[in-house]
């Protein structure tokens, strides 16, 4: 069995409607995922045990043990299956940990994809996505990649139609944001207050035919994240990062998910060059980094 090395993306909600909390600890979404070009990648080789090593800039902190939702995927395809679990999965990260991009999703995608593949498997899609969800609730979106309708905690996924290609900026922090720590914040500055039933949690109208239309300029009006108050309230350096975003023109400028990662949307690739050039000298965040999106969702990576 010769190793087998899976590329997996980051996503960026480009709406994340968040419901009440449920008596399970999750929140019913409404939520548009981008698939963006920032990636990880698993290497699968077989092994006397499950073990897992992890390379990249920002990996303190990444679980080096079976906590580790990569490990994890193994072991829920190894159970499906009635396999064990002996394969090595070596990370390369360059999605940032704890950062809102679904970085731990998209590990635990690229570990199915290449385990199914190592072990000749070929599970179907729907089978793959089931054992997705029951890991995390961004991980079937990573398989998928492109551009997706989320709803119930966000695993639940429908196509979203979108053409063209779109440019962002995405700007990381010093330190990750633990998303459970965001939710309950957020349900705290809303103690009180009444919110939609699930059934009234909607995808915007106007950002889909914004995504059909190609229209960056129309689609950075309408980026929307309910998480965005929660984590500048926990980090308040991000309104400043996101002002600096702005006065550059950015078409639109949003927390990514539960953050701290900003995302900002350029016209095209100059101006993302330029926006990038500014955050960098602005000093407002740790690093920035250029992405376009939609994008594949996981896949193995052929020599
Ligand atoms: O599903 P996942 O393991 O990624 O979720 C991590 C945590 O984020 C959950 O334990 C929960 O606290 C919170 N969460 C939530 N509602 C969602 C998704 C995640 O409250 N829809």
């Amino acid at each position: 069995m010769r190793p087998v090395t899976v590329r997996a993306p980051a996503k960026i909600n480009l709406q994340l409607s968040v419901g009440v909390r449920r008596d399970d600890g999750y929140h019913d979404l409404a939520t548009v995922f981008q698939a963006v070009s920032l990636y990880d990648e698993v290497t699968a080789t077989p092994a006397r045990r499950l073990g897992i090593t992890v390379a990249g800039d920002d990996v303190a902190g990444v679980p080096l043990d079976e906590t580790n939702l990569a490990a994890r995927a193994v072991i829920a395809l190894s159970e499906r299956v009635a396999l064990s679990p002996d394969v090595h999965l070596h990370l390369r990260k360059g999605i940032p940990a704890a950062g809102g991009m679904a970085g731990g999703s998209a590990d635990a995608a690229a570990a199915l994809v290449a385990c199914d593949a190592l072990w000749g498997l070929r599970l179907d899609r729907a089978e793959l996505l089931d054992i997705a969800a029951g890991l995390g609730s961004d991980v079937p979106f990573a398989l998928v990649g492109g551009t997706a309708i989320g709803m119930g905690r966000g695993e639940r996924l429908m196509p979203a139609l979108s053409r063209g290609t779109y440019h962002w900026v995405v700007a990381f922090a010093d330190e990750g944001l633990p998303t459970p720590g965001v939710y309950a914040e957020l349900d705290r500055l809303r103690a009180g207050r009444k919110l939609a039933n699930p059934a009234e949690l909607q995808v915007s109208e106007p950002l889909m035919t914004a995504l059909l239309a190609g229209d960056a300029a129309a689609l950075g009006g309408v980026l929307a994240n309910d998480m965005q108050a929660a984590a500048c309230n926990l980090r308040p350096q991000l309104r400043l990062t996101l002002d600096v975003g702005r006065e550059y023109g950015a078409l639109g400028a949003i927390v990514s998910g539960s953050g701290p990662t900003c995302a900002f949307l350029a016209r095209d690739q100059e101006h993302a060059l330029d926006l990038a050039v500014a955050l960098s000298a602005s000093g407002v965040c740790r690093s920035v980094k250029r992405a376009h999106g939609p994008v594949h969702g996981a896949r193995v990576v052929e020599d």
